[in-house]
């Protein structure tokens, strides 16, 4: 009857993760997504605590441990998500993603353990020779399991310590064929294991016991693991890094899959899955909206040649203009398009932004947003920040979307996005940014840019756009360039 229970509640864990899922997927919708989620997840974590039971009828005992835990990674996990900026969101989501494939690793290890611990020993006719007999398929899962845990902590913290800048991107000649040796080291090592598992134990009288040969074996497996990880993340770009998180992020989801496996648990399995589906289709979006391949993400050849400290130095001057004329501009407009970026969410202007479209449609101005996929510093940064805002998701265009609209917009307001509209993607290509689609900005009648200084954005490079003649630059932090242009506006 309880475990019955038990896969009812399982059940309803896993409807809940699917429909949290696909709410996720509407900014409207995305919180209770997320709640609900959370929810089922809750359910599940207490069924199990108070319902399971293994084969032999035992329930789970060490609630001090548990709840232990439970009580501390809870604190850690409710301050750090509190606490955390929205632009420092990447690198938490890269540290929670590692303690996941950390806990998938320590699952292999742990069982791995339990495993060769009390082997089935069996009398080989007619000799009697006494043999050991390893259950083959559940090694595999836990070597899978191990192997794929470990590059996803190892990696996910290599990247988080990139993104949080105490770790520099480091690659040196030859990087590429050192991964490769861990890489088949690992798999080399693995392999022999699952073979030859059943002689590498030896008799003490009473029991078989795993010979050191074995263990070294194994926790090689898990070293080298973990140095792939290091190694396979340290050379990649920074602008590269979400395209990298959302892959370990898949792996995690796989990693904890293999842990459903190991315990037959069907929603340890179900969320597994559906981590690992969410994030490799993500991974696929991102290196798509960047016209990039994963392979040319991994192997670190973004666009072209010239590193982004090397920026090509600009030729040309730039304009500026005075609040008082881009106010005059955007109130006289019938169309004017909003481009967020990054240093929209730095200045957190997007009540201001919210308030200044409000007023533009007041006076019969249209107003919409060019989303760029790749705006901000994680997948959906603008989405999420202008929905707090309560910027209604009808405004918000897809990047060829806005494409299509820029010709016949007469003015284009950047607020602190700066490679996202870079031609240099389209134009040269020796930058580091070409290939990447581009909000094509120039298309527009006029074109605004604010931002603080002429310093550039993420991938270190210059724009050119700054220095077109339809550009004017409206230099200042985008909070209070909005709440002046308001005043201005109000005063016409
Ligand atoms: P960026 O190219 O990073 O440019 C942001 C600009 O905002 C900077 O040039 C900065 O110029 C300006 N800025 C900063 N603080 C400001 C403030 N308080 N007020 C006004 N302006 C401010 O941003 P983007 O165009 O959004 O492009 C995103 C970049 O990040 C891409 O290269 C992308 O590949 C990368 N990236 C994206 C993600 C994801 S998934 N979205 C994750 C990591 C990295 P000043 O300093 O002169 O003000």
């Amino acid at each position: 009857m309880e475990l019955n229970i038990l896969t009812f509640i399982y059940l309803i864990g896993a409807i809940t993760f699917i429909l949290g899922l696909k709410m996720l997927a509407h900014p409207d919708r995305a919180r209770k997504g997320n709640l609900l989620a959370a929810f089922g997840m809750t359910l599940a974590v207490i069924g199990t605590i108070f319902l399971y039971k293994d084969e032999h009828g035992n329930r789970l005992h060490n609630y001090g441990w548990i709840f232990g835990g439970i009580v501390i990674g809870g604190i850690i996990g409710t301050l750090a998500a509190k606490k955390v900026k929205m632009t420092a969101m990447p690198e938490m989501v890269s540290m929670f993603n590692g303690m996941g494939g950390a806990c998938a690793a320590l699952i292999s290890i742990v069982e791995f353990n339990r495993m060769t611990s009390h082997p089935e020993i069996t009398s080989l006719p007619p000799s009697g020779f006494l043999s050991v007999s390893v259950p083959h398929g559940e090694l595999l899962i836990i070597l899978l399991g191990l192997i794929i845990g470990s590059v996803s902590f190892a990696g996910s913290m290599i990247a988080w310590g990139k993104l949080d800048g105490n770790i520099k991107d480091f690659a040196f000649k030859g990087q590429h064929a050192l991964n490769l040796v861990f890489l088949v080291g690992v798999f080399a090592l693995a392999v022999y294991l699952f073979v030859n598992v059943n002689d590498l134990f030896r008799f003490d009288g009473i029991n078989a016991v795993l010979t050191g040969k074995g263990h070294l074996i194994f926790y090689s497996v898990f070293v080298l693991a973990l140095l792939y990880g290091v190694f396979f993340v340290m050379p990649i770009g920074g602008a590269d890094m979400p395209v990298v998180i959302s892959l370990l992020n898949s792996f995690t989801g796989v990693a904890a899959a293999c842990g459903g496996f190991l315990y037959d648990n069907k929603l340890m399995l179900t969320g597994g899955i559906l981590v690992g589906a969410a994030g490799t289709l993500l991974t696929i979006l991102m290196c798509k909206a960047m016209n990039r391949s994963l392979a040319n993400v991994l192997i670190g050849s973004f666009g072209g040649t010239r590193a982004a400290g090397e920026a090509k130095k600009q030729q040309g001057t730039y304009k500026e203009i005075t609040l008082s004329d881009a106010s005059v501009l955007m109130a006289y407009a019938n169309r004017v398009m909003i481009v967020p970026g990054y240093g929209l969410a730095v200045a957190q202007a997007q009540h201001a932004c919210h308030d200044l479209e409000k007023l533009l449609v007041e006076r019969g101005v249209d107003v919409k947003y060019a989303i760029h996929p790749v705006a901000g510093r994680m997948p959906g940064h603008m989405n999420v920040l202008l929905a707090e805002a309560d910027v209604s998701y009808e405004k918000l265009l897809e990047m060829d979307q806005a494409n299509e609209e820029f010709p016949t917009t007469d003015v284009v307001l950047i607020l602190g996005a700066n490679d996202v509209v870079n031609p240099a993607a389209k134009t040269d290509p020796s930058s580091p940014i070409y290939g990447m689609p581009i909000l094509e900005v120039e298309l527009a009648k006029n074109v605004i840019v604010n931002k603080r200084s002429m310093k550039p954005g993420y991938a270190g490079i210059e724009n050119s756009l700054f220095f077109q003649k339809k550009t004017s630059m409206l230099f200042g932090d985008a909070k209070k360039v909005l709440q002046d242009l308001i005043a201005e506006i109000k005063s016409l």
